[in-house]
């Protein structure tokens, strides 16, 4: 595996720092027949921002659901914020948990409440007992949920249903949701792959700006390569389940990526996908609507819009 990360002439991510707050080593994960992940290996610094940048069926959602414990390793091992997550279960593993925000790619938000009672699902893990409405929740939590929704610009908003706002406006509920736990660690998978590019725009620099304000630490996959270089401190690049790039962003250019996804490639099929999905920089990509497909279309779709900015 060391010898398909990234290349010499590009800096390396500076995740391998002292004390990461994401510890990966050697994880592997199988369902069935298909290995999602193989002897994977990752470190992320406290206050990086990185993105997990693949094809569909690469395994960015599987390693984002280990870093959260939602997934476990068929052997390796992933630490959090210095905790063994394999040790864990129970309520020391609801705790962790509750340092670790996750973004979905769906919104995941329930479109019947109203907006703010959608982010105040976030502090459920500190919340004992039935909730009917808002009266369940104490005030603190109601006032905090509210700043939240100040802090994403969608505070005019609070008593709406969630299934009247944009898509746009509902990842912004989402964020600040996950904000409601006062997590240390922020993950998203795909947080705009079904926005339009002006909304995704936003989203994206707002997840950044909050990480930034609050020093978290992120990790985010993407299928942009342009977003991806233009919005990461660092990219980890994954093909089938392994790590096969991971670079800080400074310096990096598309056609940087693209030779290294190139070289990784083992059939002409695979790379033109890869120049469907990632780009039109090759000339073979095409603008178009956002997928609502989901991710798995993605390899073969057309419709993989690129953002460009
Ligand atoms: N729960 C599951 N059951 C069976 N196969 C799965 C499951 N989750 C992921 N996979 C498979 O693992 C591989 C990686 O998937 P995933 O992590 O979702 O990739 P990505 O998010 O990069 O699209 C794919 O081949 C996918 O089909
Ligand atoms: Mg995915």
């Amino acid at each position: 595996m060391p010898g398909l990360t990234s290349n010499s002439s590009v800096t390396t991510g500076s995740g391998s720092a002292a004390e990461p707050v994401i510890d990966v080593r050697g994880i592997t994960k199988t369902f069935g027949e298909t290995t999602a992940l193989s002897d994977l290996s990752l470190t992320v610094a406290r206050g990086e921002i990185v993105v997990l940048l693949g094809l569909s069926g690469s395994g960015k959602s599987t390693l984002l659901r280990h870093l959260d414990g939602l997934d476990r390793p068929d052997s390796g091992t992933v630490t959090v914020l210095g905790a063994p997550l394999s040790g864990l279960k129970g309520r020391p593993l609801r705790a962790l948990r509750g340092q670790v925000g996750f973004v979905f790619q769906q919104f995941e938000l329930v479109g019947s409440l109203t907006v703010l009672e959608n982010v105040l699902t976030g502090a459920l893990f500190r919340v004992r007992g039935p909730r009917l409405g808002l009266w369940g929740y104490r005030r603190e939590l109601k006032l905090a949920a509210l700043g939240h929704l100040d802090r994403v610009g969608l505070l005019a908003q609070a008593y709406q249903r969630a299934d009247t706002l944009s898509g746009g406006q509902q990842q912004r509920v989402g964020i600040a949701r996950a904000l409601m736990q006062n997590p240390r660690i922020l993950l998203a998978d795909e947080p705009v792959a079904s926005l339009d590019p002006e909304s995704s725009a936003q989203v994206m620099a707002l997840i950044r700006e909050i990480a930034i304000d609050s020093g978290l630490t992120v990790v985010c996959s993407l299928h942009q390569v342009d977003l991806a270089l233009s919005w990461g401190d660092r990219i980890v690049g994954l093909r089938h389940g392994q790590v096969v790039l991971d670079t800080a962003t400074q310096g990096l250019s598309k056609q940087n990526v693209m030779e290294i996804y190139g070289r990784v490639t083992t059939s002409t099929g695979e790379l033109d996908a890869i120049e469907t999905e990632l780009g039109t920089e090759l000339g073979t990509g095409e603008a178009g609507e956002p997928d609502e497909q989901s991710e798995l279309d993605l390899a073969t779709s057309s419709s993989a819009w690129d953002n460009r900015r």
